[in-house]
């Protein structure tokens, strides 16, 4: 849970103190696929290791499964989401192109004082967006981070493409990133990128290359393209590589570990790496069978079952890694610094935050509504007379109001430094633009 904050001179580390996860209700098994494409339970189950996979509804998008899974993850830590200072959603499947699924979150869950944004970088987005939230807060730039993985595949899949339409499957899980002074958390990280194999996996339609158009829809552009034998070798060859650069980082030895979690793309991908890595099987942590492949919150899902299944304690050495598109993969290694963590959470602190989500949401409404009407109230800008007196004022109040609801990170100066001395003066040019000899 996040505790106090460290001093920003004294060691600081960044742990994860709260986590969560969302997936969408509806199950879609592999008979019922089967019943649609030409494909069969035996084949997705012996090529992928996968049974079933969750699909959002009609309701649920990206952004509604990274707020329940950002709002679990909340209370867990036990942090008033006006304290986090950044908001990190990891997505190749965002809300819009802008504004970024990030801001949506942040406004629904009213963190008013965080910075927001999206990450792209395929399935390792999380582990990726992990790295950065560890070092804001090391280097002391945030205290409180918010992690989300969150997609829904299922909305860019080629539903008659039985290559690619068995893999994928919806869903969200978030992580708060916090300072600690007690040495655990977040140790090392590696990141990776070769986008000489972009073509490997990639939505070719509806960005600035092929912008939509009927024929780009005609062309199924739209849809996720999948090399899925040369993605196969890639995930099999880097997947253990990254495990043991950052652990290698980290200092620590293979045999260190007790558990990895890997991102959840295909369960033959992760037996190689096991074989690779040469540990025991029940090290790695495998729930592909339930979920599919569910991009960038794979890894935070699992790490949300794990520690439900009590697989994580305090101390324990953990990997967590990610491949994906781009292509690109990613490491993290993780030391447990969380005690205890399968305490529930008291009753009324569900209802605190729920109080806190509804007055969240009161306030984007009335944020909207002022902007909405505020020309119109208060007339045009540079009005002439009363109303354009009253709008300069208003305005000026509006500027104070935003300036006063900025939190300061910076230590204010001691009140005893004497006044600066003024600037020394240039002696003005001459009439031809020289400057005198002094
Ligand atoms: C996609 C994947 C499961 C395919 O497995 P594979 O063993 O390589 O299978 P192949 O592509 O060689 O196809 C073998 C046969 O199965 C068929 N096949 C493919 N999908 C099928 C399906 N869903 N059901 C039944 N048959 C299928 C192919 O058409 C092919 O038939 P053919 O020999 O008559 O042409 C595998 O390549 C893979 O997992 N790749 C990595 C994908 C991934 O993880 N992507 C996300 C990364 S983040």
């Amino acid at each position: 849970m996040a505790g106090s904050i460290p001093p920003l001179h004294g060691p600081r580390y960044a742990q994860i103190s709260g986590w969560g996860m969302a997936v969408p209700e509806k199950v879609v098994s592999n008979a019922d696929l089967a019943r649609t494409v030409d494909t069969n339970d035996e084949w997705i189950v012996s090529h992928t290791g996968i049974k079933e996979r969750r699909v959002a509804g009609d309701k649920e998008s990206t952004f509604s499964l990274a707020v329940r899974a950002a709002r679990e993850a909340l209370l867990v830590a036990g942090l008033q989401p006006s304290r986090l200072d950044l908001v990190i959603v990891a997505t190749v499947t965002p809300e819009y192109f802008f504004p970024s699924t990030a801001c949506l979150v942040q406004d629904a869950i009213g963190a008013a004082f965080a910075g927001a944004y999206d990450l792209s970088a395929g399935c390792s987005g999380f582990v990726y967006a992990l790295n950065q939230a560890a070092s804001a807060v090391r280097s002391g730039s945030a205290e409180h981070v918010l992690v989300i993985g969150s997609e829904t595949l299922t909305r860019i899949i080629d539903w008659s493409d039985r290559n690619s339409c068995v893999l994928f499957g919806d869903g969200a899980g978030a992580v708060v990133v916090s300072a600690c002074a007690e040495r655990c958390g977040i140790m090392a990280s590696v990141l990776g990128s070769d986008g000489s194999g972009g073509d490997l996996l990639i939505v070719p339609g509806g960005g600035s290359r092929t912008p939509p158009s009927h024929e780009m829809v005609d062309r199924g552009d739209q849809f996720l393209k999948m090399n899925g034998r040369e993605v196969y070798r890639f995930a099999a060859t880097v997947m253990p590589r990254a495990t043991e650069a950052a652990v290698h980082k980290a200092g620590w030895q293979l045999a260190d570990l007790s558990l990895i979690i890997p991102h959840q793309a295909n369960a033959r991908i992760i037996d190689a790496a096991i074989k690779r890595l040469n540990l025991p099987s029940d090290r790695f942590f495998i729930n592909i069978d339930r979920y599919g492949n569910t991009s960038s919150a794979s890894i935070p899902i699992a790490l949300c079952e794990a520690i439900a299944a009590g697989r994580v304690n305090q101390g324990d050495r953990m990997v967590f890694v990610g491949f994906g598109a781009g292509l690109t993969w990613a490491a993290a290694a993780v030391e447990w610094g969380v005690p205890e963590p399968t305490k529930p959470r008291p009753w009324y602190l569900r209802w605190v935050a729920e109080i806190w989500y509804f007055l969240a949401g009161v306030r984007s409404v009335a944020r909207r509504t002022e902007r909405h009407f505020y020309d119109r109230v208060m007339g045009p800008e540079g009005a002439d007379g009363v109303r354009g007196e009253l709008r300069q004022r208003t305005d000026r109040l509006r500027l104070k109001i935003a300036g006063s609801t900025q939190r300061s990170t910076q230590p204010k100066p001691p009140k005893s430094l004497p006044a600066p001395p003024p600037p020394k003066q240039d002696p003005p040019n001459d009439d031809h633009g020289n400057t005198p000899p002094k």
